[in-house]
């Protein structure tokens, strides 16, 4: 993927709808050992304003079988909780590192990271956006269905940034994407006109308070936490409103007889998805997780490249 040498990973629409398949078959032949791509002396920076498992791991695991090194860079380390500038931040790191994943808040910080630094930034989550875990989600139902183009993905619940990512990765795939939240939860709708302009693949996107609209005859079923990183005070007043959006058996049953279920984890069980989905036949969770791993070795070693 030499297209993307040097690049930064901001949105999902940083990556056109080819370079986006080009990067899942990179994972994929990564995922099956048909390739060993080496950056020996690379070194990534994780630098985090919010907790992480999978992200954090599954980058670090990453660098490490490039034959890289890996700086956990949490801001309670640095002096970036002390109020240092983000543009400052961003031009010193520049000279130490070779590619930087960001989780934070607002998604203006991972931009004017990117704006001071010239090394590859990389969106590791932001209130507005979750791209790499996106690309975990479309290698995890390409394995599954063999390809993307037609898919029907149902996402039940916040119009959150695992929502906004999972917009734009569908539409520019050419799949049918529908999302269902409450009043007052969908998604942007700045997002959701950018997703209708990126579908030159064909597809479609649904936007509904239903649920049952959204899960009927859909292949995929994926749902995320009520209240995100940053809104937890806010989840117990969001548990009635968003009761009706569980993914449980009663809503797989509308759904195609072959729907997976994914979740981005980590899960709630009892609130946004039950134990019995969770754990069922249906389930992709593992699966999806460990492709957190392929899909972002292959977006390293692209920007590396
Ligand atoms: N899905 C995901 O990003 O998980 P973490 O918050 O554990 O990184
Ligand atoms: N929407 C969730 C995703 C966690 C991986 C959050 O932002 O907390």
């Amino acid at each position: 993927m030499k297209s993307l040498s040097g690049r930064d990973l901001l949105s999902l629409s940083d990556l056109n709808a080819s370079e986006l398949h080009g990067l899942l078959e990179f994972a994929a032949d990564l995922k099956a050992g048909k390739s060993n791509p080496q950056f020996p002396q690379k070194i990534l920076g994780l630098l985090f304003r919010k907790a992480s498992t999978r992200t954090r791991v599954s980058f670090s695991v990453a660098m490490y079988q490039l034959g890289g090194q890996v700086l956990d860079l949490h801001s309670s380390v640095t002096q970036v909780s002390r109020g240092e500038p983000t543009s400052d931040t961003a031009r010193v790191l520049d000279r130490y590192l070779d590619v930087v994943a960001i989780r934070t808040f607002d998604q203006a910080e991972v931009q004017e990271f990117a704006d001071y630094a010239k090394i590859p930034v990389i969106n590791a989550l932001t209130d507005l956006e979750h791209p790499c875990q996106i690309l975990a989600d479309l290698l995890t139902i390409q394995e599954e269905f063999g390809s993307l183009k037609g898919i029907t993905v149902a996402y039940l619940g916040d119009g959150n940034n695992v929502a906004h990512s999972l917009l734009l990765g569908c539409a520019m795939a050419g799949m049918n994407i529908r999302i269902a939240s409450p009043a007052g939860y969908a998604p942007d709708a700045a997002i959701v006109n950018q997703a209708q302009g990126l579908m030159e693949q064909g597809g479609h996107i649904l936007i509904t308070q239903d649920p049952l609209a959204a899960v009927e005859g859909a292949e995929v079923l994926y749902t995320d936490v009520w209240a995100s990183m940053g809104q937890e005070s806010l989840a117990n007043q969001r548990l009635p409103l968003f009761q009706p959006y569980q993914v449980n058996d009663h809503l797989l049953e509308q759904a195609s007889g072959e729907a997976i279920v994914l979740h981005c984890l980590p899960a709630h069980r009892g609130e946004e998805i039950t134990e019995e989905v969770i754990e069922g036949p249906a389930s992709r969770v593992w699966d999806q997780a460990e492709n957190r791993m392929h899909a972002q070795k292959a977006l390293l070693a692209s920007v590396l490249a």
